[in-house]
């Protein structure tokens, strides 16, 4: 399992209900650490007795130590949501320090931002700071109902104008290729959403003929088409049946059964962990953004750490390591 190098002992002192279905969550660390925009927190939470690793984005830090993230109560989650859900005032937690990967580029250009559901996490801090740059910037925040609008108060005071809000409950479509179109070409776009929509954004920014690198977004891994469920995974080269539980990834089932693996984000980016699939009873639920929409079509590899299948079985090739001793799984 790809773990961060330090956890510390956080304390819960705070809870709020944004929405329904989202909760804040202060955290007290032993120490300030620094907080770069768009950054999130690996968090270890406890699933069916087994400690798994969920990565949170954070909202708001300061320098007592306080760092603020919330957690959408996922249907169908894989079980982290439950776990944070469980905790109350006091409780304590293993938690990593902050990284970012979603950091903004400082330029000239305009930025849009471009968030949806609890994708408005990671946004809030970019948008955040790119104000405090004098940055050109709009920010579009699609919400399925008005009660599912964590953090709009912050946005309103922070943007006014520059923010545009899509409430799926009053038709407001969010028209991802006309955004697009409309946008400068020096032009950059962040984005935070469900894997549908990443896929949509990726797809007409390409088409496009923008430059990837314009094209910046964090993702999270719970964001399938399916709900998760339990399947088996045949490694016929190794001669292995592995189950997967619906509150666990493939990455980690294969490497408890000790097969070797490689992996290092966990949060389907990377590409480290992805494996040859050889036949599929059931329908690849595809959860990176590693792969393109067209590798994701094709069916022929798989990102272990977050995607899944929906169905009964999975046929793969693992990374062939010529090692006799399978034993030992690599972190990156
Ligand atoms: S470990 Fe990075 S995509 Fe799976």
């Amino acid at each position: 399992m790809s773990t961060p190098d330090t956890w510390f002992d956080a304390t819960v002192i705070g809870i709020r209900n944004l929405t329904p279905t989202v909760k804040e969550f202060r955290l007290q660390y032993p120490l300030a650490l620094r907080l770069a925009p768009g950054a999130h927190i690996d968090v270890q939470v406890a699933i069916d007795g087994q400690t798994a690793m969920r990565s949170y984005s954070v909202v708001r830090s300061d320098a007592n130590g306080q760092i603020v993230i919330a957690v959408k109560q996922v249907q169908g989650s894989r079980g982290g949501s439950r776990y944070m859900a469980s905790l109350t005032l006091g409780s304590t937690l293993k938690a990593s320090a902050p990284v970012s990967n979603f950091e903004p580029v400082y330029g000239p250009h305009h930025y849009l931002l471009l968030a949806a559901g609890i994708g408005v996490t990671p946004m809030l801090s970019v948008a955040r700071a790119l104000v405090a740059q004098g940055a050109s910037l709009q920010m579009l925040y699609a919400v399925r109902s008005k009660d599912e609008q964590a953090y709009l108060p912050d946005l309103q005071d922070l943007l006014g104008e520059r923010l545009r809000v899509f409430s799926a409950d009053r038709n407001e479509r969010l028209d991802v290729a006309a955004e697009i179109n409309a946008l400068a070409e020096s032009a950059q776009l962040y984005l935070c959403g469900p894997i549908k929509l990443l896929d949509a954004a990726r797809e007409h920014w390409q088409a496009a003929g923008r430059h990837a690198a314009q094209l910046r977004y964090e993702t999270f891994g719970s964001s399938g088409r399916y709900l998760p469920q339990d399947f088996t995974v045949r490694v016929p080269r190794l001669g292995r049946e592995i189950l997967v539980d619906a509150g666990q990834s493939m990455l980690d089932a294969l490497s408890e059964a000790g097969i070797a693996m490689v992996s290092n984000c966990r949060r389907g980016e990377c590409g480290l962990c992805a494996v040859d699939v050889l036949e599929t009873d059931g329908v690849l639920d595809h959860r990176d953004v590693f792969f393109s929409s067209r590798e994701h079509a094709g069916g022929n590899r798989i990102c272990t750490c977050v995607s899944r299948v929906a169905g009964t079985s999975i046929t793969i090739e693992p990374p062939w390591r010529g090692d006799p001793d399978l034993s030992h799984t690599t972190v990156l």
